[in-house]
């Protein structure tokens, strides 16, 4: 294993600090400390750069990746439910609000069993790792003893991980065999996750932390909503939901509370620089504000969008307006733990937009969201430096004081799925090639915080 703390890794490789701009390392030098940030990015012509290469390589400090292969900083999933991977691939072809009550609640239910927990996240956390997450937004279960071991399992593998006992507490929206027994139940036990992960022992560089979640609205009494929001306010924790997915879920909290699921978890405090929202595809160009104002961000989740919602969710829109955005696999939702396959289909259904999908429509009829398409650059800057921004973490950028947490991508793999052409392929267009068509085998290697887990 090379970790890579208080080394330097010599690389070629690709980041965004800024929408937009992609920046291209051409044989960098990125000089890491033993807590695993990075020290500086020194390139050929900045003048410490030969002195600075030679003395680690005497130093035996060096690490060189080999040709072909690029570096990328590790992606970051900005919403996951850890429970539901034995349930990926499956069950994708009904309602969200069925496929909750028929799927997905009985099975978050076997999490009453640690050794199903033990099993499943471990399986889980690996699998992320190899695809190149190195920092994930979980959503668990509202077991607390499966919930700890997913904390466990994360810090025993090394990923950075955010991790929410998820609260959901009303009778008449969750089965009597999986809620919580009332809201000082579900407000007990998130505080008791905090105390468990803040105080664990292999935790004290914080790579893992609690999150407050309210599952959705449907799913929580008003006390329990009112509770979090005080509790988030005063642990200072990140929060997440689930905001205006479908017509259902949002019809259903304009039905209860008579306004839109943003303005209501605004309401109970729940909307805070340090939340982030799954989904928001119906939200409104007001919501839009508020959730701008606030400085939460949004995960979005285009794969899973294409099951469980009724619409896209308008990314080039919500970047234009400076919006924290970031990707979401939505693992089990969407299909797939893979965030290149996210990537891509956050381009694919934003083009869907901007065309329209109905054939029976002439060309001006067919979509009223002209230049709704977004780039390859937008897609990875969602997946790493936007999901950087969104959990407001030093991830997801190659820059002094941003944790290294990479990935090397080999691109001349035989079993892999990226074929570059020596006479057409350069710069930017490697990355472009990189995200449509990396695939696990790929993926060489995976650093968090310097230490290689995968
Ligand atoms: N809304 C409430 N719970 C869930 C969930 O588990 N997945 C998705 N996609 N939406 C939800
Ligand atoms: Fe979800």
């Amino acid at each position: 294993m090379d970790h890579l703390c208080g080394k330097a890794i010599l690389a070629s490789g690709f980041h965004m600090m800024e929408r937009g701009r992609v920046d291209v390392l051409d044989q960098a030098l990125i000089l890491i400390g033993e807590d695993g940030a990075i020290l500086s990015v020194l390139r050929p012509d900045d003048v410490s750069y030969a002195e600075e290469k030679s003395r680690r390589e005497a130093q035996g400090a060096l690490v060189s990746l080999p040709d072909g292969c690029y570096l990328l900083p590790g992606l970051v999933d900005l919403h996951v439910h850890a429970p539901q991977y034995p349930q990926l691939g499956s069950a994708l072809d009904v309602p969200l609000e069925v496929w909750l009550q028929q799927h997905t609640f009985p099975l978050e239910a076997r999490y009453a069993d640690a050794s199903f927990a033990r099993r499943s996240y471990g399986l889980l956390v690996r699998d992320l790792l190899a695809h190149g997450t190195t920092t994930a937004l979980y959503f668990a279960t509202i077991h607390q003893e499966a919930t700890r071991i997913l904390a466990d399992i994360c810090l025993e593998a090394g990923q950075r991980a955010l991790i929410g006992k998820v609260a959901m507490d009303n009778a008449d929206e969750c089965p009597a065999f999986y809620r919580d027994a009332s809201p000082d139940e579900a407000i007990r036990g998130t505080e008791e996750l905090i105390g468990y992960i803040r105080s664990h022992p292999a935790n004290a560089a914080a790579l893992v932390k609690p999150v407050v979640t309210p599952r959705f609205i449907p799913s929580c009494t008003d006390a329990t909503l009112e509770g979090l929001g005080a509790l988030a306010r005063q642990c200072g924790c990140h929060v997440q939901t689930h905001c205006s997915e479908s017509d259902w879920e949002h019809g259903y909290v304009l039905a209860r509370h008579g306004i839109t699921d943003t303005d209501s978890l605004d309401r109970f405090g729940l909307l805070g620089r340090h939340t982030v929202l799954a989904h928001a595809t119906l939200i409104t160009a007001g919501n839009m504000a508020t959730i701008r104002s606030r400085g939460s961000g949004i995960a979005h989740c285009p794969l899973s969008n294409a099951y469980f919602s009724s619409a896209v969710f308008p990314l080039r829109a919500a970047l234009d307006k400076g919006l924290h955005v970031g990707l979401g696999s939505d693992i089990s939702g969407g299909p797939s733990a893979s965030l290149f396959d996210n990537m891509r289909s956050a381009l694919m259904v934003a083009r869907m937009l901007e065309l329209g999908v109905d054939p029976e429509l002439g060309p001006d009829a067919r979509s009223r969201h002209a230049g709704a398409r977004v780039d390859f650059r937008d897609a990875f800057y969602c997946a790493t430096a936007g999901g950087g921004i969104a959990l407001d973490l030093p991830v997801g950028q190659f820059a002094p004081g941003y944790q290294f947490d990479a990935m090397a991508i080999d691109t001349r793999v035989e079993r892999g799925t990226i074929r570059l052409w020596d006479d057409l392929d350069q710069g930017e267009t490697i990355l472009q090639k990189i995200i449509y068509t990396a695939s696990k085998p790929n993926i060489a290697k995976v650093w968090v915080g310097g230490r290689q887990v995968s």
